[in-house]
């Protein structure tokens, strides 16, 4: 894991986007994993305006989503399909038939529609980049604590935690679904290079779990430190409960000087 630490959430997202920028360029036909909920946003926000002053070019793009909650129709504004659409699609030069989420059809067998997913994205040749935010509780996706580290693409049912955390998106007089599509966390695991990020202090207690307990599917973020090229993006108050924050520095000076000679990517 590389842990990287900066002073706000600004510069988290701006550090995210050179990560993708930089994969945009390396790679003839990309595939991005991408997360909704608040902490990606700024990073969308960045990646338009790269678009918009002609630094990126979205049109060979390929995404897959984490997540799509359970028999909600795309243009429902809740939808996972709608955020993306307002906060990134609608803004950029992607072609739509490119972007994927997952389908919670109800129905359809959630089974199917599961393994459906992970065949869309096998043909596609995996996720290159998967950009991941961190709940409170530690899950990564949907993939809420005691999800099997082994997971793939299913169906979830989401935390009383969860529900609260999200339920601001909704008005009162809405039904949120307590269901949810969600990659595994084996799926997320296959991806070539991770991104998670973390900003504010109510991501501290699942940030130092994940970065400084044991692997436990208690802390799904934490079966990170078993991935070859997880790179963590904090800001100071993610951070705060972390020690050795003069020693991540250190590193990452290191690393930015190997990146400068070598790229920030290797193996594509
Ligand atoms: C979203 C997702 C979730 C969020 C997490 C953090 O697609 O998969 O795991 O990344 O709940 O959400 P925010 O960023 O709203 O704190």
């Amino acid at each position: 894991m590389q842990i990287i630490i900066y002073d706000n959430a600004e510069q988290v997202a701006q550090n995210a986007a050179q990560w993708v920028l930089s994969l945009l360029k390396d790679k003839p036909h990309p595939v991005l994993g991408l997360a909704t909920g608040s902490t990606p946003i700024k990073l969308y926000n960045e990646l338009v305006k790269h678009y918009k002053a002609k630094r990126t070019s979205f049109a060979h793009v390929t995404t897959f989503n984490l997540d799509e909650y359970y028999d909600i129709s795309c243009d429902s504004p809740q939808s996972y399909r709608s955020f993306m659409q307002h906060h990134l699609f609608d803004h950029i030069n992607i072609e739509t038939a490119n972007t994927f989420l997952p389908t919670c059809n109800k129905d359809q067998d959630p089974r199917k529609q599961g393994l459906d997913y992970e065949a869309y994205i096998k043909q596609a040749g995996g996720i290159d980049l998967q950009i991941l935010g961190i709940g409170a509780n530690g899950h990564i996706g949907f993939n809420e604590p005691t999800s099997s580290l082994r997971s793939r693409t299913r169906i979830k049912t989401l935390t009383q935690q969860t529900l609260l955390d999200n339920s601001r998106l909704f008005k009162s007089n809405e039904l949120q679904p307590s269901l949810a599509m969600t990659m595994g966390i084996a799926s997320i695991m296959d991806a070539r290079y991770i991104l998670l990020m973390a900003t504010g202090k109510h991501k501290a207690d699942a940030v130092m779990q994940m970065i400084t307990q044991g692997v436990s599917s208690n802390c799904p973020a934490s079966i990170l430190q078993m991935h070859e090229n997880a790179v963590i993006l904090l800001d100071k108050d993610a951070a705060s409960k972390l020690p050795d924050h003069a020693y991540y520095e250190w590193v990452n000076e290191q690393n930015q000087h190997l990146n400068e000679k070598f790229g920030l990517f290797h193996k594509f």
